[in-house]
Order: C-alpha cells, then sequence, then structure tokens
C-alpha cells in the first residue's frame, strides 16, 4: 500500500459512507436536511481530488469526475435520525437506502451503489440534475503503462510502414517465395541455403522478367530488405500480444479498452494475412503469360495492406492517448479547465471539421498507395501542369482501354490508369491541403485548448512539408529517399490530425 493510500484509510476509515455529488446537489441535500433540523454530522471534504484517486486507486471504483465536494456522513447517525424504525439496515440493503435517500431528498433520480469489501467504505454517486454532474460508470479505471504500451506499439507500426515502404522502392518484397510464420524467422545459414532459396525465387515472374541477370549477392540484398520487414512484423506480434494477454490477466484495462485491444490484435493478425496475400498477386504464374505484364504486386492488395497499417497505426494511437488522458482524470491532475473549454458547442463544428480532414487525409494516403502501386510517379514528372494543362487530355483521363469485359462506364481508370491515378492524387492532395488550411484559418476564432492549438498548428506546418515532399518526389522521378519521406510524411500527417481529433474530444459526462 503507498504512502498516500495509507493516509488516506487513516483519515477516513471511521466514515461508513461517502456520497460525491456535484456541489449543487450537495447544497439541496444540505438544505433539506437544516429545514428537517436532522442533526446528522456531515464533513465536507475538498478537494475531492483525494478521495476521487484513493477510491480510484484502492477501491477499483470511478466515480464523478467534476464531483467537487464530498460529504462523509456517519451512516449510523443517519439511520438513527431518519431511517423508519423498522426499516431494514442500510447496509444490508442497498435499494431501501437508495429509495429512502430519494425520498428524503427529492432527487430527480436514484442513486447508484457501489461497495467495497476492502475498505468497508462504501460509495453513492447520486445523479445530479445539473448538466455539470459527471457521473461515469464504474469501470476498472486503465492503468497508464497501458497507454504507454499502446503508444510503443504505434511507433512499432510507424517504422514497418517506413521499412515496408523501403522494402517495395528497393523492388525486394517479392524475394521471399514462401511463407512460414514459424520457421520463416531463420536466415539461411550456409552458402547452400542461400543457393537454396534463390533458386526458389528464380522460379518466380520477378526473376524471369526482370531480374534474370541478378547474381547471388544482389539477392541477398532484397532478401535482407523482405526478412527484415517480415521480422519486424513479427517482432509487433510479440510486443503486442504478450502485454495485452498480461495486462489483461491482471486487470489493468478497462471492459472498453480491453474490448479496443481485442480487436487491434484481430486487425494485426489480418494485416499478416494481407501482407502475404498481396505478395502472393506478385508470384502469380499469370504475369508470365501476360504480355507487357510487369511483375509487381496488386496495387489493389498494396492499397488495402497500406490502409489497414494506418488503421492499426490509428487505432493504437488514439486507444493509447485516451487511457493516459483517462489517468489524468481519474487520479485528479486533468485541468478541468480544459474539459470545460471542450464542453463549449462553439466547438461541435470545429470538431466535426477535424474528423473529416483525418478521414480525408487517410483518403489522400489511400490514393497516394495506388500511386506508388502502379508507379504512376514515373510519369508526368511536373507540377502544376500534366502536359499542356493542369489537366491530362479527357479521352487519356478516361481511356476505354480500361474498360474491363462486360462493364460499360469507364469507371476503372480511376484505379488502374497511371494518369488517372496520379491526377486525383494531385487533386485530393490540393484539396486536403486546402482543407486544412481551412481548417487551421478556422481555429484562429475559437477559444481551444494548448493541446489542440498545438495540434492544430503542427497539422497545417506538416501538410506544407508533405505537398513539397509530394511534388518533389514527383519532379526528381521517384528517388528512394523523397519517396520514403513522402510515406513517412503521410502518417506524420496522419498522426497530427489524429492528435487534434484526440485533443477535442470531450471528457465523457452524463
Ligand atoms: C498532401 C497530402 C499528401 C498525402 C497524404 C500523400 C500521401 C501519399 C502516400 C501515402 C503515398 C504512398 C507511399 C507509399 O506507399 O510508398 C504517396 C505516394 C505518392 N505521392 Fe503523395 N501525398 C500527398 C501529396 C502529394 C503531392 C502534392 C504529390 C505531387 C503532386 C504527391 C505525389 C506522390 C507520388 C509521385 C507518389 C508515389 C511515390 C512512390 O512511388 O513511392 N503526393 N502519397
Amino acid at each position: 500500500m503507498s504512502r498516500s493510500q495509507k493516509r488516506f484509510e487513516a483519515k477516513f476509515s471511521k466514515f461508513s459512507i461517502y456520497l460525491l455529488f456535484s456541489d449543487d446537489m450537495l447544497g439541496s441535500i444540505i438544505h433539506t436536511l437544516v429545514r428537517r433540523q436532522t442533526h446528522i454530522p456531515i464533513n465536507i471534504v475538498r478537494p475531492a481530488r483525494l478521495l476521487t484517486r484513493s477510491i480510484n486507486n484502492n477501491l477499483n471504483l470511478a466515480i464523478s469526475k467534476k464531483a467537487s465536494s464530498v460529504a462523509q456522513i456517519n451512516l449510523k447517525a443517519l439511520s438513527s435520525t431518519i431511517l423508519p424504525k423498522n426499516a431494514p439496515s442500510p447496509w444490508q440493503s442497498t435499494s431501501s437506502l437508495s429509495q429512502l435517500l430519494s425520498r428524503r431528498f427529492y432527487l430527480s433520480s436514484k442513486p447508484s451503489f457501489f461497495f467495497s469489501n476492502k475498505y468497508n467504505v462504501s460509495a453513492i454517486s447520486l445523479k445530479s440534475p445539473s448538466p455539470l454532474s459527471t457521473t461515469r460508470a464504474l469501470t476498472v479505471p486503465t492503468k497508464p503503462i497501458v497507454g504507454y504500451w499502446l503508444l510503443s506499439t504505434a511507433a512499432l507500426v510507424f517504422g514497418i510502414v517506413i521499412l515496408g515502404g523501403l522494402t517495395r522502392l528497393t523492388e525486394s518484397g517479392l524475394s521471399i517465395v514462401e511463407w512460414k510464420p514459424v520457421t520463416g524467422v531463420m536466415l539461411p545459414l550456409s552458402e547452400a541455403q542461400w543457393q537454396e532459396e534463390f533458386e526458389k525465387y528464380k522460379q518466380f515472374p520477378e526473376y524471369k522478367l526482370l531480374n534474370y541477370e541478378m547474381d547471388l549477392s544482389d539477392f541477398k540484398y532484397i532478401y535482407l530488405m523482405e526478412w527484415a520487414h517480415r521480422i519486424w512484423g513479427r517482432v509487433i506480434g510479440v510486443a503486442f500480444l504478450i502485454p495485452a494477454v498480461y495486462f489483461g490477466a491482471r486487470g489493468y484495462m478497462s471492459r472498453t479498452v480491453m474490448k479496443k485491444v481485442v480487436g487491434l490484435a484481430g486487425l494485426l493478425g489480418f494485416q499478416g494475412a494481407l501482407g502475404w496475400y498481396m505478395v502472393k498477386s506478385g508470384l502469380s504464374e499469370d504475369l508470365l503469360s501476360t504480355p507487357g505484364a510487369v511483375p509487381r504486386v496488386s496495387h489493389y492488395r498494396l492499397a488495402a495492406h497500406l490502409g489497414s497499417a494506418f488503421l492499426l497505426y490509428g487505432g493504437m494511437l488514439l486507444t493509447g492517448l485516451q487511457v493516459l488522458r483517462d489517468a489524468k482524470v481519474t487520479n485528479g491532475t486533468y485541468d478541468l479547465s480544459v474539459s470545460k473549454t471542450l464542453m463549449n458547442s462553439n466547438l461541435n463544428a470545429f470538431r466535426r471539421f477535424a474528423i473529416a480532414t483525418a478521414i480525408l487525409v487517410f483518403v489522400t494516403s489511400m490514393s497516394g498507395a495506388l500511386v506508388a502501386g502502379l508507379d504512376a510517379g514515373l510519369i508526368y514528372n511536373e507540377f502544376p501542369y500534366m502536359g499542356k494543362n493542369i489537366m491530362p487530355p479527357r479521352d487519356e483521363l478516361l481511356s476505354p482501354e480500361y474498360i474491363r469485359k462486360g462493364e460499360s462506364l469507364p469507371w476503372r481508370n480511376f484505379f488502374d490508369n497511371p494518369t488517372t491515378v496520379q491526377f486525383d492524387h494531385r487533386v485530393l492532395a490540393m484539396t486536403t491541403t486546402g482543407v486544412i488550411s481551412a481548417l487551421w484559418l478556422y481555429s484562429r476564432r475559437l477559444n481551444l485548448p494548448i493541446q489542440a492549438r498545438r495540434a492544430v498548428n503542427v497539422l497545417l506546418g506538416v501538410v506544407g512539408l508533405q505537398a513539397t515532399l509530394g511534388i518533389s518526389t514527383l519532379i526528381y522521378m521517384v528517388p528512394i529517399e523523397l519517396a520514403s519521406a513522402h510515406q513517412a510524411g503521410s502518417l506524420t500527417l496522419l498522426t497530427s490530425a489524429l492528435w487534434l481529433v484526440h485533443a477535442l474530444k470531450r471528457i465523457p459526462v452524463r
């Protein structure tokens, strides 16, 4: 038991009941007691923080976050003064006490009761009619370590996205032609094993069509890149699953956080499977019989693989930030003036705008993945023009060449035609830049908490950098360094947008 817990126990153990409520509720109770001339000893304790923290830590109760007052009422005195003679003891029946309190104090809603055996202390949370009453559903608060762990795994996902991009840019992704989740951890140990792996690679279209002049040392390089990518994926799996099971078993997570963690674990597994599904598309023998086919993975699967990595990253980031903020709220270190600012209805439209912006960043990133998957950054290497105009000719954008059998409309151009895909990415990127600039201008007119203000400023800076990197990547014809920085930029942009969304989130109130 920590020293503060001991102090708490020593100070408050003589009281058998604690009532937690907001100021106006407390006022109405005192008023009723005074009017009825009952002599119940009531101590009003401030700050509520101490009790909040202690109850949360010691009794596993999440209580009224904004309860600014705590009254301690001696239950024996309460029962002898106002309980009817034959009434069951309030210790025996929570519902009778609940009814009694509702009747005696004219409460609009029934109080809820929470008991703990450990300290023989009960907390009664009274729902106040005041909109400021913030009694939260009871739940085991999630420990901050869970938040730090989620943010660390998000950082690992950030890293693997960059490594995955480098694997693609160095054309290494198809070098390991098998999927062996366990034995695949081992690198070839002898020269003979390396040769064996090389021979397997030689059976596939990328070697036959593109790399037929490759020697063993070149092969080792691309193999090592892909191997590192896959190993990193396994490291993330272990770094996520083992602590998740441990934290779950030790009761470190609330039910809500637990559900989210299970969802993220599912997404992680799906991400691995999707990775192999993507690689398989680049190993298909059909590529050999298709004239002019380029041995590369399906751009749809590449975009799906990148998209699910972004979702995984976003989920870990938002959940981690939420856990850390909730921990601050429960231990009383969260600045309540921030939550007041966030409750202001003036922020509602801005909040929706920020969420829409984060979605737009995601969509633009997915269109970028299609550009990367089709190598569409190797055409029209100029900006803002594409050829003679800002927009390429209509018949090139909506070419009938991309209409598939049985289809009549040229919509496939938006996904399969490198010219259209690049054009879309430009339009979406410029829209994203414009929208973020508008968001920033809008933010100047609002009273924002400092974190949200910082996030929106960073967002504006990052989008400027990202657009510059995108244009440079295009003009210089996709050099590895710039393309990789542009990819890192997209995830940084998403991070800033999600940070803003998080910083604008209201503290849940009921
Ligand atoms: C402003 C927001 C932007 C976002 C969020 C964004 C996002 C992305 C993403 C996620 C990729 C895929 C990277 C990969 O998988 O390796 C990409 C690729 C690309 N983007 Fe952007 N982009 C933006 C702006 C731009 C601009 C303004 C241009 C140039 C006009 C541009 C040109 C490119 C090119 C050429 C690629 C392909 C690079 C490659 O093959 O690796 N981007 N973008």
